[in-house]
């Protein structure tokens, strides 16, 4: 057996979830903190948490772990990214600085379809190398579990290579990755002119494909003017959801199309984005098990309206952040950075930013009950931060307070 003491922490907090598979509404502030504590880790699993001192004398470890009094938290869960690509948009944003849209970017042939042009072209070498790389960074920011969508391939060889690699990443690197097959993205040239015919290339054999070599936990797709429409979605989702997948949504992010309310009637697990969600679709979702996940950096990045996230809790809603890493709307690995936006930009306190970037984003992987909170049963992974108090993480904003990242037990940062 493996085991490990992690002692002389100076505060520790963590959503309190006793089990439950999200926090809701007011839920979401249940945070507890602890003052001078230990975590007892055995088989990468946490086992008791107690006063540093009475752990210290008690516990027979073969591992100890120094804390010097810094701050224990869970690792961040990122629960929508766009991780594996080849190329980047540094020309899209100075086009952008200049005052084109993210919209006229795209007509004009740049967006999505730039990055699927250098994605086709990077072999499954070269997307190993980018993917471990962006990996790294990530987990030096504090994120432990991170999702990835495939969807810059847009044919059936290319969604394919980007799912083996992230299949490779998920066997050779220390984070948990959760895979998501997104065909749907968008339109290849190739079928420009004829829309129906990817619908079915993506029925009729990709998603059966990625299923018999179980390359993707979830299917997600972006519902959206010139993208997929809801006819389009609600057939792809419904074939997915046949074969297996577990459903997610890029909804209502640059107009407001009904695709929330389509997520949850589909029983999606998250519907994402939600910059233009309207105050009905805020009822819908948060009258259902579906979590509405934002994504703050994009909101940032493309000075578009940020997602109505006060509303959602108010109601009762279930709310993650995630950072939609990708390189055409949000190009950032920092969760803590989401945090902060959460907390001046969309009103949210430090604890429900606490918990929607750890308990329910692993709820909106449906992983809450193995990880996403510093409790008894749970996986164990823990940031070290040089702060004295939670608050500090998205109050001293831009920099990185993680220290040391510690997953399933073992000290990797
Ligand atoms: O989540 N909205 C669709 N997909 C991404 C952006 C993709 C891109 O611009 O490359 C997003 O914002
Ligand atoms: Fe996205």
């Amino acid at each position: 057996m493996s085991s490990l003491l992690l002692y002389n922490i100076g505060s520790l907090a963590s959503p309190r979830s006793e089990n439950a598979p999200r926090l809701s509404g007011v839920a979401m502030s249940n945070i507890y903190t602890e003052q001078n504590v230990a975590i007892l880790v055995e088989n990468g699993i946490i086992t008791r948490i107690g006063a540093s001192a009475d752990l210290e004398k008690e516990a027979i470890v073969a591992e100890r772990f120094d804390a010097k009094g810094m701050t224990a938290l869970p690792g961040f869960v990122d629960s929508h990214t766009h991780t594996v690509f080849g190329g980047n948009r540094a020309n899209e944003f100075a086009m952008r600085s200049a005052g084109k849209t993210y919209q006229e970017i795209a007509a004009a042939g740049g967006g999505i379809l730039s990055t699927m042009n250098a994605t086709r072209k990077a072999s499954h070498e070269e997307l190993y190398a980018i993917g471990k790389k962006r990996l790294d960074a990530m987990l030096r920011h504090g994120t432990t579990t991170v999702e990835i969508k495939s969807g810059y391939g847009l044919d059936t060889a290319s969604e394919l290579k980007i799912l083996e690699v992230i299949h490779e990443l998920s066997r050779t690197h220390p984070m948990t990755i959760v895979p998501t097959f997104l065909g749907a993205h968008a339109f290849p040239p190739e079928y420009k002119n004829d829309r129906e015919g990817y619908v079915q290339l993506v029925c009729n054999e990709m998603l059966p494909v990625v299923k018999e070599r179980n390359l993707a936990v979830f299917c997600d797709i972006f519902c959206e003017q010139n993208y997929f429409s809801l006819e389009h979605s609600e057939r792809i989702l419904r074939t997915a959801q046949e074969l297996g997948f577990k459903l997610k949504l890029h909804a209502d992010q640059l107009s407001a199309s009904g695709a929330s309310a389509l997520g949850v009637r589909l029983g999606a697990v998250s519907v994402d984005h939600l910059e233009c969600t309207t105050s009905e679709g805020v009822e819908i979702i948060a009258a259902s098990e579906t979590i509405a996940t934002g994504l703050p950096g994009a909101s940032l990045f493309l000075n578009h309206p940020y997602p109505p996230l006060r509303a959602l809790i108010d109601v009762g809603g279930t709310v993650a952040l995630a950072t939609d890493f990708n390189p055409g709307s949000s190009v950032t690995f920092s969760m803590p950075m989401m945090m902060t936006l959460a907390s001046t930009q969309m009103r949210m306190t430090p604890e429900e930013a606490l918990t929607a970037s750890t308990l329910n984003g692993a709820a909106a992987l449906s992983l809450a009950h193995e990880r996403g909170s510093l409790e008894l049963g749970k996986q164990a992974d823990i940031l070290l931060c040089d702060i004295a108090h939670f608050y500090e993480l998205s109050y001293h904003f831009g920099m990185n307070h993680i220290v040391h990242v510690i997953k399933h037990g073992k000290v990797v940062v």
